[in-house]
Formats: C-alpha cells, sequence, structure tokens
C-alpha cells in the first residue's frame, strides 16, 4: 500500500485511538500526503516508507497495561521527527527512560495550558496567555527522559508538552487534532513544516496528475470495467479513468429499479451525452422488482440485491468481452478499517455492489481513490469538473429505496416515495440544508393511520423524514433542521403525494437507531 508516488509522506502509528483518522485528516488538511499504519508496523517497512515525520497516535490503552500496544523502540531512534500525541507520548518517554505515572484523577475535556517556549512546534501559540486543549488521558508524564525539556503544562499535567530538541522528538499530552483544541491546527503545522521540513504539495491537482499517469502506465492498452451507480466515488473513479485511458474504459450502470427519481437520466446525460464514455445501461427494473415480489424481511431484500446486481452486472461484462482489471471506488477510511489497530482480520466493508466479482471473473482490482479521504475524493470531482450536484451528493444505499420501503416493495409504493423524496430534496436545498447535513430523505411505513381531507375520511400511508448529521456514517444524530423547514416538506408531501395523510420525523440517533430503517 506504500505509496512511492509522493515524495513527502508522514507516517502515523496507530495506537487505536478514536482520533487517528482526525490526524490524519489535519496532516492532509495541511496539503502533506500521510498514511495510518498499525502501532507495530515494523522498522524495515518503516524505513522504506521513508518518512519526513512520524506521528503516534493516542490510544484507549495505559501504558501500564499488561497488553499494552508497542511499536519498537527503534522507531524513535530513525532520526525521523516524531510527535507522541498523548498515549504516543507516554509510549514515547517510556522507551526513552522516562517515568509515567497514573494521574490521580482522569483528566478529560478542556483544560488550560501555559506554553513555556515558544519555538517550534509552538511556534506563534500562547503568546497572548494560556491556550485552550482537549484532554482525555489517564496516566500522565512524571520524569521526562534524558534530554528533554518541558514545552507546556497544565494545572493536572506539569509536562504537558516535551521534546528532546536534538533528536526532534516531540509529545503533547493534550490532541491538537480535535477541533476543541483551538491551536491544534498551527502545533500540528509546525510540526509538518518546522520540524519535518514538509512542505504543502499534496494537492488534489497533483494527486489527478499523478494518478493519471500511474494508470496509464498499469493499465496500458487492456480494458477497465467500472460499475457506476450515481454515486461520488464511482463517478470520480470513472472519470479519472476516462482522462487515463478514454475508450479503453467501459462503464456499467445497472438500473435495479430501486433508484431516486431522475437518478437514471442524470447518469446517462452525463457519461454518455457530456463525456462520451463507453456507457452500458442495463434496464433490469423489471427483474428486481419481479425477485423482490412478496419479500418483506430487511436481510432478504439487501440480500437478492446484492445477488441479482452481481449476476446482472457479470453478464454484462462478459458481454463485453475482454477485459483485464474491475476499477472500484475503494475510499482509505475501508482500507484503514481493514488494516489499523484491530488488525488485518477486519475486513473490508462489503458495501461496494461488486464485492466478490473479480476472483469469479478473473479481474485485476483498480482503486484509484484508495487513499483518499470523502472530502478529498469531492475536490477531485470539482478538479475533473464533474457537476457540483454530483460531487456534492449525500450518500445513498446500494440497495436503494428498497431499504426505505418497509414492507413489501411494489411500483406503486416506490412512485410514493419517490414522490415524497423529491419534495425532502427540494425543501432540504433550498433551505440550504443539502450539503450541511449527512444525509436527508424520505421513507415510506408500512402502516396506514386516519385523516381527514375536506369532509371526507382518509386511511392512508405515512412518510418519515430522516435528515441525519454525521462525520463518517459510523454515529449520527438527527439534524435538528428548523421547524419551518419541517412544516414545508410536510405540508408539500401531504397536499401533493396521492396516498400520504401523515408525515412525522424521526429523532433517534445512531447509535442505538441506524441511519436507514432497514
Ligand atoms: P446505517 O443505516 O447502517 O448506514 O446507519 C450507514 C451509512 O451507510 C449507508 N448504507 C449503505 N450504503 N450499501 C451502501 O452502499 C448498503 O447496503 C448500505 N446500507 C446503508 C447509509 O445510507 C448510511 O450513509
Amino acid at each position: 500500500m506504500t505509496n512511492k508516488l509522493y515524495k513527502q509522506k508522514i507516517l502515523i502509528l496507530d495506537f487505536g485511538s478514536q482520533y487517528t483518522q482526525l490526524i490524519a485528516r489535519r496532516v492532509r488538511e495541511a496539503q502533506v500526503y500521510c498514511e495510518i499504519h498499525p502501532f507495530h508496523m515494523e522498522v524495515e517497512e518503516i524505513k522504506s516508507f521513508a518518512p519526513k515525520g512520524i506521528i503516534l497516535s493516542g490510544g484507549p490503552a495505559s501504558i501500564f497495561d499488561q497488553d499494552a500496544p508497542l511499536a519498537e523502540k527503534e522507531v524513535l531512534e530513525l532520526g525521523v521527527p516524531v510527535l507522541g500525541i498523548c498515549y504516543g507520548m507516554q509510549f514515547l518517554t517510556q522507551m526513552r527512560g522516562g517515568a509515567v505515572t497514573k494521574a490521580l484523577d482522569r483528566e478529560y475535556g478542556n483544560a488550560q495550558i501555559s506554553i513555556l517556549d515558544h519555538r517550534d512546534i509552538f511556534s506563534g501559540v500562547g503568546t497572548e496567555g494560556d491556550e485552550t486543549v482537549w484532554m482525555s488521558h489517564g496516566d500522565r508524564i512524571e520524569e521526562m527522559p534524558e534530554g528533554f525539556e518541558s514545552l507546556a503544562s497544565s494545572k493536572n499535567s506539569p509536562v504537558a508538552a516535551m521534546a528532546d530538541r536534538e533528536r526532534r522528538l516531540f509529545g503533547v499530552q493534550f490532541h491538537p487534532e480535535v477541533a476543541h483544541t483551538p491551536s491544534g491546527t498551527r502545533i500540528l503545522k509546525n510540526f509538518l513544516f518546522h520540524v519535518c521540513g514538509c512542505e504543502p504539495s499534496w494537492t488534489m491537482s497533483s494527486f489527478v496528475r499523478r494518478t493519471v499517469k500511474s494508470l496509464r502506465e498499469t493499465v496500458g492498452n487492456e480494458r477497465v470495467i467500472c460499475g457506476l451507480s450515481g454515486g461520488v466515488d464511482s463517478s470520480v473513479t470513472a472519470v479519472l479513468l476516462y482522462r487515463a485511458i478514454g475508450e479503453n474504459l467501459s462503464c456499467i450502470f445497472v438500473d435495479n429499479g430501486l433508484l431516486r427519481r431522475g437518478e437514471a437520466e442524470e447518469v446517462i446525460d452525463l457519461f454518455k451525452g457530456h463525456y462520451g464514455v463507453d456507457f452500458h445501461l442495463v434496464d433490469a427494473s423489471e427483474h428486481f422488482l419481479e425477485r423482490l415480489k412478496g419479500v418483506v424481511d430487511p436481510e432478504k431484500k439487501r440480500k437478492i440485491i446484492g445477488h441479482e446486481f452481481i449476476a446482472v452486472f457479470e453478464k454484462k461484462a462478459k458481454e463485453l468481452g475482454k477485459a483485464r482489471y474491475l476499477a472500484q471506488g475503494t475510499l482509505y477510511p475501508d482500507v484503514i478499517e481493514s488494516v489499523s489497530f484491530k488488525g488485518p482480520s477486519a475486513t473490508i466493508k462489503s458495501h461496494h455492489n461488486v464485492g466478490g466479482l473479480p476472483e469469479t471473473m478473473n479481474l485485476k482490482l483498480i482503486e484509484p481513490l484508495r487513499e483518499l479521504f470523502k472530502d478529498e475524493v469531492r475536490q477531485v470531482g470539482m478538479e475533473l469538473e464533474l457537476p457540483r450536484e454530483l460531487v456534492m451528493r449525500q450518500p445513498f444505499p446500494g440497495p436503494g429505496l428498497a431499504v426505505r420501503i418497509l414492507g413489501e416493495i411494489t411500483r406503486e409504493r416506490l412512485e410514493i416515495l419517490r414522490f415524497a423524496d423529491i419534495i425532502v430534496q427540494d425543501e432540504i436545498r433550498s433551505a440550504g440544508f443539502y450539503e450541511k447535513v449527512w444525509q436527508s430523505f424520505a421513507v415510506l411505513l408500512p402502516i396506514r393511520t386516519v385523516g381527514v381531507m375536506g369532509d371526507e375520511r382518509t386511511y392512508e400511508n405515512v412518510v418519515a423524514v430522516r435528515v441525519v448529521d454525521s462525520l463518517d456514517a459510523m454515529t449520527a444524530d438527527w439534524s435538528r433542521i428548523p421547524y419551518e423547514v419541517m412544516a414545508r416538506i410536510s405540508n408539500r408531501i401531504i397536499n401533493s403525494v396521492k396516498g400520504v395523510n401523515r408525515v412525522v420525523y424521526d429523532i433517534s440517533s445512531k447509535p442505538p437507531s441506524t441511519i436507514e430503517w432497514e
């Protein structure tokens, strides 16, 4: 995975902190390329990775735990600058012969630190007085290792930051990567630019340039097949490949009959109409709906859809003839999940619809976005001049509207949901929330309720509206969108969608609920 294309790289060793990905985000935002690897990465591997600097993440363990995660000691002896964060600092202390003790109280939350030395990592930080930082630790540095000096102190941590300038080893007890540490970004940038000597050269235009070149070299004159879903990841993957190999790319778009209104047309217009890609639409909607007839169990629905998708895709790909590669829009969080702290046993999320295909079809996998975070993929999309609506599109589940129609899926119910859904989209967009929230959509419930319309009693369907805020879909909270927006959504749905007489708003967070209803 180590990418040789980038000259200036930061290595982040993961000790299991919930914030490790955030560290990577901050480094990338500073336009420096970085990768997260497990704490036990071997020294030889680190050497060949050739980082300009190493960041040791925090972690939930205590250095006193019997099975505390330990990196190899030589990591600190490579002559490469190191920044240890929280647990990473305690590890550094222990390894260099200092002393860590259990703090009397676990320190959690905002703390004030006083900066004693305004050079390198604290250059320009805390010159006006104390700095607010985010702490979360149960151990603290009792005695610094030889060669270290204290750079900052707080009430509970006499050594809130320390450095061995000669060896360029740094430690901070707090978390500079979280937003609760206002000067955190500055501190990290100081480490990257002043200590490690990096330059801000990781930009999406450089990514596009390098990736296009390397795709050309890898693929040569072979054919690549790419499944399009209408989502951001597969679209960006396809356009990137198209730029690299042009007519040697074939795209397959399967209409499973479970798409939102207008979705298939948009994809066709863009890829076939605008780009002129070798584009193949497979309209399998009849087939999918037939197979889903009478099915109400959510897992069954998902299985049928996944299975049918692979069958349809494979058939089409075979028809197209000789291909050597299958392109997939895997992103970095999926990659990290499979290699990070938890070890290689954790599998890559199988939400990519083409999972399993490369083996059965004997195709090699190409994943040009596997080093990128979602917002970087969006920037690449902008760079490639994809339409903003597509680039900023909210996630949409592979099984489509099937998991938003509770109970049986029929054409009639699909039409009801499509109409309600378009109203939710429209109102959320015009209220300026579409790009602020993670997802916003309608769900059709399998119950009917009594209502009154004019003088008539009605007995119709209920639509639930789900709008959530989230950073990564692992956790989510329901969005506090204004009542007026909810009112407009509700009025429009009830007045114009035939068959709906009640709208409810979902106020559950994840966990314990999930974002989708099935
Ligand atoms: P849940 O409902 O598990 O969803 O909280 C988390 C995120 O994943 C999306 N999702 C899916 N995406 N195939 C996908 O490509 C799926 O089967 C699938 N199920 C859920 C969901 O929309 C949310 O963003």
